[in-house]
């Protein structure tokens, strides 16, 4: 048979109701699914899912929460904390939850309930009596995904397992389900920020580009619909911040990115970095030492993306540079890159707006062009940030710190 004779049936979603989830997802659960959900301790995936649940059951799906982790009367807290003034989710304590571990009680519920939606809260927790090893070992966590997806394809449920990830940033154990699973969702942040991502690393059923910005509130987690107002708003204008055009997925971000450069008693100097790349921030310093004059081999950097967000494209370089430069020299960012409505009425000590850049870092020290250059330049417009340095604007990273941090006179 030719592949254009197959009939492909359009594939059925189940929408959560939370817009940020459902664009991750491609459009919503499919029913009958294996969805992964990844996140390190305390990031919020419970959260997460019980409001997606409490939101399908305020639209009338059938669902399961099964809780391997916490007691009902924790999971109910939480739910209590959703359903609450504030918390969004009304519904969330419709929930019918399922406080268990063994993997045979899990399925026979599963068969009995047939629920359209089903939540396991963690994979890592259940286990199978027949099998040796205990929960959360390599065996058991394949024996358990394995079951469990035979059971959510033959009673189309959509099926959520939650799995923790361990520092390495591995699913834990679990790297032996990505191939197993439909999709794979990771939920990232700092614990102690508010701002949380959710990506796709996987998706049959719909694009990985995609990422939804979340803010953890007392309430719960509430879509974050305008992140680049957010982070621009709360930018620092100062040396060693620059806001990035980043993109998340189809969608343009802008993020403010700090750095700090600091005289070094250590050899090898420290390079700590949040939210990049380390060999990324290698091969800036490099560029920035070799090609722009600006040594830092003596010098502990920092460099941070605010708000717990990742850059982790090619497109951050020049922010991570342009930040570090900014930083060493103690200059501002654009401070005299563009006459500003304030400078023009004069005697007013304001700093202008923060500089806006995108662009990868060549080793010769060019500028390189990413894409989403138009999409990314016309973000930075929507919030009035005239001045952004781009590869389209400056050739090489000499250049762009010419333009963007002149000397004083
Ligand atoms: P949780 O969803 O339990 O994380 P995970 O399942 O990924 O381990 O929630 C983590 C933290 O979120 C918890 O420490 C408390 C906090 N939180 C809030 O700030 N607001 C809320 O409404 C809820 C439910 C939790
Ligand atoms: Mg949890």
């Amino acid at each position: 048979m030719r592949l254009g004779e197959v009939t492909a049936p359009r594939v059925p979603r189940l929408r959560t109701g939370l817009g940020e989830v459902d664009r991750v997802l491609g459009g919503g659960l499919v029913p009958g699914s294996l969805v992964l959900l990844g996140g390190s301790p305390g990031i919020g995936k419970s959260t997460l899912l019980n409001m997606v649940l409490g939101r399908l059951a305020g639209d009338g799906r059938s669902t399961l929460y099964v809780s391997g982790e916490e007691s009902a009367a924790q999971v109910r807290l939480r739910a209590e904390r959703l359903a609450g003034a504030g918390g969004g989710t009304p519904s969330a304590l419709e929930v019918p939850i399922l406080a268990e571990t063994d993997l045979d009680t899990v399925v026979a519920t599963l068969e009995a309930e047939r629920p359209d939606v089903c939540v396991i809260d963690s994979v890592q927790t259940l286990h199978d009596t027949g099998l040796s090893g205990a929960p959360g070992s390599v065996g058991q966590v394949r024996e358990v995904a394995g079951r469990l997806m035979e059971v959510a394809k033959r009673l189309d449920v959509a099926t959520v397992l939650v799995g923790h990830v361990t520092k390495e940033g591995a699913l834990a154990g679990p790297r032996v389900l990505e191939h197993l699973v439909d999709c794979v969702l990771q939920f990232e942040g700092e614990r102690e920020r508010t701002y949380r991502t959710l990506r796709a690393h996987k998706n049959r059923f719909g694009s990985t580009n995609e990422a939804g910005v979340f803010e953890m509130r007392d309430s719960g987690l509430v879509e974050v619909l305008d992140p680049s107002a957010r982070f621009v708003g709360e930018a620092t204008r100062a040396a060693g911040s620059v806001v990035l055009c980043a993109m998340e997925g189809t969608r343009p971000l802008l993020v403010e990115v700090q750095a700090l450069v600091s005289p070094s008693e250590l050899v090898p100097p420290r390079r700590v970095c949040n939210g990049i790349d380390r060999n990324r921030l290698a091969l800036v310093l490099a560029v920035l030492g070799r090609h722009a004059g600006l040594s830092t081999s003596t010098s502990d950097v920092f460099v941070n993306v605010v708000g717990g967000v990742r850059a982790d494209e090619p497109g951050a370089d020049l922010a991570v540079a342009l930040a570090v430069a900014s930083a060493a020299r103690g200059l501002v960012p654009g401070a005299a890159a563009g006459p500003t409505p304030a400078a023009d009425a004069g005697g007013d000590e304001r700093p202008p707006l923060p500089v806006a850049c995108f662009g990868e870092v060549g080793l010769t020290g060019e500028l390189r062009a990413v894409a989403h250059g138009d999409r990314r330049l016309a973000e930075a417009r929507k919030f009035g940030l005239s001045s952004v340095i781009e590869p389209d604007r400056c050739g090489t990273l000499r250049e762009a710190l010419r333009v963007a941090l002149p000397r004083r006179r």
